[in-house]
């Protein structure tokens, strides 16, 4: 399928859907008239499998107490198999209502209050929230940029935090929302390296890992170095950004370690049982089992956004810092070449009239920065690059 055949069939305007992204506007932005480009969703209707399989489970009319079906194992084992390359034990699933609420989760499980938990900055901001929310100690690394905004870890901050002994969890955003890094087989195996002489348990969020629109591949954190380090790792994720199914609040976790696994299930239990919801169980299992081809012709539209977002930002205004798409569909810029940081906000807003996740909402350190959600319509995409481009150069 090309990409006007996939617009055609699923693009759809949100708007009085009781959609977060554009019927909070007023509440969130202090203007219902703005154009939407901030929370990670998407203005696509999901694969028509997955609408089939939810409208033959709602036909049934029963919703009573639910099975998961070996049918849902053998789909997602067999989408990773495919997708990502490595191989899912059925022993090593566990499901939670959603990739944050998972990281609480693991966080109250396996570490104590006041321990050090790591992210490295900036970041997807709930990382921030759950980590401050459960009384632990924030620990951030600074990512660096380079000139063309490319970011890289900074291994002696990473090594010097760690070496403080007060860390004892580390999260990994990959592909790393917002910077949009798909982290390389090299610069993950010296991270997890460091994880294991400093004795810190790895949780890898790779929620974005099927969204890549870039040339660089995706590398789970489960099989790197043929899954050397697989003992300390628990992989969340979910195919609620891959297929547009947030609201169905439906993730995973994979844990191969059998004491992990043991200690997250007995705090588990002090919250009362927890199983899925069969909807989602439907959904998911028929994205991960029908879901290639859509997904395919979704990374080109994106593919093809980001390009076009770039080639009019660029070409109005060249110093903006436009970070390469990698992974995920949010672009990262950096207008501080244009704009003093705390102007930023006002200029989108007030002058460009598009709603973004603002740099600051990051790290505090990112004022001047604005991510962009691409997963739109490319006449979105492009009028937003016009009135910004517009904005900056006063024409
Ligand atoms: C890195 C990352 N993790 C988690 C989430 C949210 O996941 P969930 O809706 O399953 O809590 C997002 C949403 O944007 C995200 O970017």
């Amino acid at each position: 399928m090309d990409t006007t055949q996939f617009l055609t069939q699923y693009l759809v305007s949100r708007r009085h859907t009781n959609s977060l992204k554009w019927d909070a506007l007023e509440k969130k932005f202090g203007s219902a008239d703005l154009t939407a480009m901030w929370v990670a969703d998407m203005e696509f209707k999901t694969c028509p499998a997955i609408t089939a399989a939810l409208e033959e489970r709602v036909a049934h009319g029963v919703y009573g107490y639910t099975l998961i079906p070996d049918s849902y194992y053998d789909a997602v084992i067999g989408w990773h198999k495919r997708r990502h390359g490595y191989t899912l034990k059925r022993e090593w699933f566990r499901f939670s209502s959603g990739v944050v609420n998972a990281l609480y989760s693991l966080i109250n499980a396996l570490t104590q209050p006041g321990d050090g938990v790591l992210i490295l900055t900036p970041v997807y901001y709930p990382f921030h929230y759950a980590i401050n929310d459960t009384g632990r100690t924030l620990y951030t690394s600074d990512l660096i940029a380079d000139e063309s905004g490319r970011y890289s870890i900074d291994f002696t901050d990473v090594e010097a935090t760690l070496r403080s002994g007060r860390v004892r969890m580390f999260i990994l955003c990959n592909p790393h929302n917002p910077v949009s890094r798909v982290w390389s087989e090299d610069e993950l195996t010296r991270l997890f390296a460091l994880c294991k002489e400093y004795d810190v348990q790895i949780i890898s969020d790779e929620i974005h890992q099927d969204i890549i629109p870039g040339s660089l591949p995706f590398t789970p954190a489960l099989r790197v170095a043929n899954g050397k380090y697989q003992d300390r790792i628990i992989v969340v994720n979910s195919a609620s950004k891959s297929f547009n199914l947030a609201s169905l609040l439906h993730s995973h976790l994979f844990i191969p370690n059998e004491n992990v696994r043991k200690q997250y299930m007995a705090y588990m239990k002090t919250l009362g049982q927890i199983e899925p919801n069969a909807l989602s169980i439907t959904a998911t299992e028929a994205a991960y089992t029908y879901g290639d081809d859509w997904l395919d012709a979704l990374i080109d539209v994106i593919r093809q956004n980001a390009v076009t977002f770039s080639r009019l930002l660029k070409e109005a205004a060249p110093k903006l810092i436009i970070t390469p798409l990698e992974g995920t569909y949010l672009c990262w810029v950096d207008f501080r070449a244009y704009l003093a940081p705390e102007a930023t906000k006002a200029f989108l807003q007030d002058t460009c009239g598009v709603a973004v996740d603002f740099g600051e909402w990051f790290a505090p350190n990112c004022q001047g920065f604005a991510r962009f959600n691409l997963a739109t319509d490319p006449a979105i995409v492009e009028d937003v690059a016009r009135r910004i481009g517009e904005g900056l150069t006063g024409r």
